[in-house]
């Protein structure tokens, strides 16, 4: 054994064999891998560019963001188109940090049974969404999607709006005063094709405003979940923000 082998060993043993010392090295090697993971989080305001067309969801639409959390559509659905050519040509151009900004919790997802839903809106009609929700084999016949029909039976309870969109806004999402006081009629109201929804698309640009399952006596679990999904992907003018990006 050479004295260099030696005397490596013997400085480990020494470290091991004490444990005030071991504490301290180990402290100092966590500390390290800790700041290097937590301190980029006080840039992220700089981080995360902002783009224009992004605003905070409507009452109907986070309603129909908390379905699909509750059915576990996240499970087999991915949002987030990856800067690669085959799923820009798939899904359609590739997804922003922005674009999740007030998703709490975002719905990136890890797993694709189904397609990725991040520009899923305008991509079919209300009525397809109904036909395929409540039966994905009438409209996909090789479809493994399970049906969520009774979403059409359940009826939106408004009354805590506020209270959610209060909340929203403690982590950061600007929802105003008074978009906090209208949340309950603005919750029916997007889904009342009566309704004039002016204050709302004003509150809430580019926000669709009609009946969204077929039922306009109701406002149920259909169409908050239509409205969420015809919404995804359709804030953001992603030509307009192309030309900000660095050619790739
Ligand atoms: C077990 C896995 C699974 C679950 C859970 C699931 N889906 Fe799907 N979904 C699929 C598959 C597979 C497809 C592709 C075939 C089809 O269109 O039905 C699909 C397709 C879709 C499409 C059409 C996308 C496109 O671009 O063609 C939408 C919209 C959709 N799902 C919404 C939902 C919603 C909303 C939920 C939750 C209420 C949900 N899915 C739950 C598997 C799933």
């Amino acid at each position: 054994m050479t004295s260099d082998t030696k005397t490596g060993m013997f400085s480990h043993k020494k470290l091991e064999r004490n444990v005030t010392l071991l504490g301290l090295c180990a402290l100092g090697a966590v500390a390290i891998g800790g700041i290097v993971e937590i301190a980029p989080l006080f840039w992220i305001d700089s981080t995360v560019e902002k783009v224009e067309g992004m605003r905070p969801y409507t009452p109907l639409e986070l309603t129909g963001r908390n379905i699909y959390m509750r059915e576990g559509c996240y499970v087999c659905h991915s949002q987030m188109i990856r800067p690669f050519r085959d799923e820009v040509e798939r899904y359609g151009a590739y997804s922003l940090a922005a674009e999740s900004m007030y998703d709490h919790p975002f719905q990136w997802g890890s797993k694709r049974t189904g397609p990725d839903l991040a520009r899923v809106g305008g991509r079919y009609s209300d009525e397809w969404h109904r036909a395929h929700l409540k039966d994905p084999r009438s409209v996909v016949p090789e479809s493994i999607m399970p049906p969520y029909a009774f979403l059409a039976g359940r009826s939106v309870k408004a009354g805590d709006m506020s209270a959610h969109l209060t909340a929203l806004s403690r982590v950061g999402v600007p929802y105003t005063d008074e978009a906090i006081k209208a949340a309950d009629a603005d919750l029916m109201g997007q889904a009342d094709p009566n309704a004039d929804g002016a204050a709302l698309k004003q509150r809430y640009p580019k926000a669709q405003v009609r009946d969204f399952d077929g039922n306009p006596a109701k406002v149920t679990e259909m169409d908050a979940i239509v409205a969420y999904l015809q919404m995804l992907g359709t804030l953001v003018d992603r030509q307009k923000a192309q030309a900000h990006e660095q050619p790739r």
